[in-house]
């Protein structure tokens, strides 16, 4: 029998990610709970699941194995508790909650009861990083010694930014706490833990409270540098492109560079640059991301195996967002402690 499991949101992303729920085997989505019954059931009738504005009745009646929290960050922590306490698995969205205490709160209230808790963070998913991960695995760089991500999605531009998220708008931590934790995390799978960061951010669009860019410098334990070059305001020919930017990784034996499609191009050492050829998939958004997360949520439910981003692991990724703030407010290296990010 599938796993059931309700999801909480009606907005942008549950859209996303009901979508992708139609391809994970092994589970379905049976409701969709949301502040109002109108913004809820506008969801269910374009999958033909039910619609509920009360938690209590939607429990009752659905019975879920599971609950997919997809509502903005400062309803994560009350919905996971209300799962928590049935004993339920969360699926709960990024930014994991308004601020670093209530994170680890958040986190914490699920080991304490035991409960598994696996913070949706897609990006690591997408099928370029997979892949380069797999190209690293199968020493084609050799020893990675530095990568470079440019994040350039162009929507963040003159007096109505984002108009898929008007919400950016009023953010006052926007570019890192909302979009870098994506590639923070993404640095980590595919690099290790951070041991210190230097940070520098602005804000060019006057329209927006928080920070549109965002220069992070890494340096990671296991001796590489990176560097994560966001702005969201600078002209880009293609909006939002599938990469959001291109990234480059260099390393002994050779190096490669992601372009906005996803394309990957690979140089040997003492070779010349080819297209390096794999498959992208078609469904899932950005790279298949939205179906590989949910499944591997699913997989790891059933085969009681971990998750990659379990709240205790993903408290790195948010612990290095707040590293960032306070490195650029200090404009000082800020040291990760060891012991946390272990
Ligand atoms: N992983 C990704 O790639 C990605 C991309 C976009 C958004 N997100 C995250 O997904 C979450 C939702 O973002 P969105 O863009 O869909 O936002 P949105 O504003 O479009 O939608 C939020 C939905 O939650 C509902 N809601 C708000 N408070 C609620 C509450 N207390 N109880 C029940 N429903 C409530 C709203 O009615 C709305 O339906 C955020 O945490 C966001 O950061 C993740």
């Amino acid at each position: 029998m599938p796993l059931t499991g309700i999801i909480v949101g009606a907005g942008h992303f549950a859209h996303i990610q009901l979508e992708a729920w139609q391809e994970v085997q092994g589970a379905r989505i049976t409701a969709v709970l949301s502040l109002t019954m109108e913004n809820a059931q506008q969801l269910a009738d374009l999958y033909g699941i039910r619609a509920f504005d009360d938690w209590d009745t939607a429990i009752r009646e659905m019975q879920p194995d599971f609950v997919d929290i997809c509502t903005p960050p400062d309803s994560h922590y009350h919905y996971t508790r209300l799962t928590a306490d049935l004993g339920l698995p969360v699926l709960c969205q990024k930014p994991l909650a308004p601020t670093l205490q209530e994170g680890e709160a958040l986190v914490a209230y699920c080991e304490q009861r035991g409960v598994p808790l696996m913070i949706n963070e897609n990006w690591r998913w997408q099928a370029w990083y997979r892949e380069m991960k797999a190209m690293m695995d199968a020493g084609m760089l050799g020893h990675v010694y530095s990568a470079y991500m440019a994040m350039r999605p162009g929507d963040g531009w003159g007096d109505n930014p984002y108009p898929v998220q008007p919400y950016f708008k009023e953010m006052k931590q926007f570019l890192i706490f909302e979009t870098g934790v994506h590639y923070i995390d993404t640095y980590r799978y595919l690099l290790g833990e951070i041991d210190s960061l230097y940070c520098q951010v602005r804000t060019l669009n006057p329209v927006i409270q928080g920070e549109d860019l965002a220069v992070i410098h890494m340096n990671f334990r296991g001796g590489a540098v990176g560097l994560y070059d966001a702005n969201r305001v600078t002209y880009m020919e293609q909006v939002r492109c599938p990469t959001y930017g291109y990234m480059t990784m260099e390393g002994t034996e050779g190096k490669l560079r992601l372009e906005g499609d996803g394309s990957i191009y690979y140089t040997p050492r003492g070779g010349i640059e080819r297209k390096h050829e794999y498959v992208i998939p078609t469904k899932g958004w950005k790279g298949g991301c939205t179906i590989a997360t949910q499944q591997h949520f699913v997989d790891a439910l059933q085969e009681g195996s971990p998750f990659e981003t379990s709240g205790t692991d993903y408290l790195a990724s948010v612990r290095a967002v707040y590293a960032c703030y306070e490195s650029a407010s200090t404009n000082q290296v800020v040291h990760l402690n060891a012991a946390a990010n272990n």
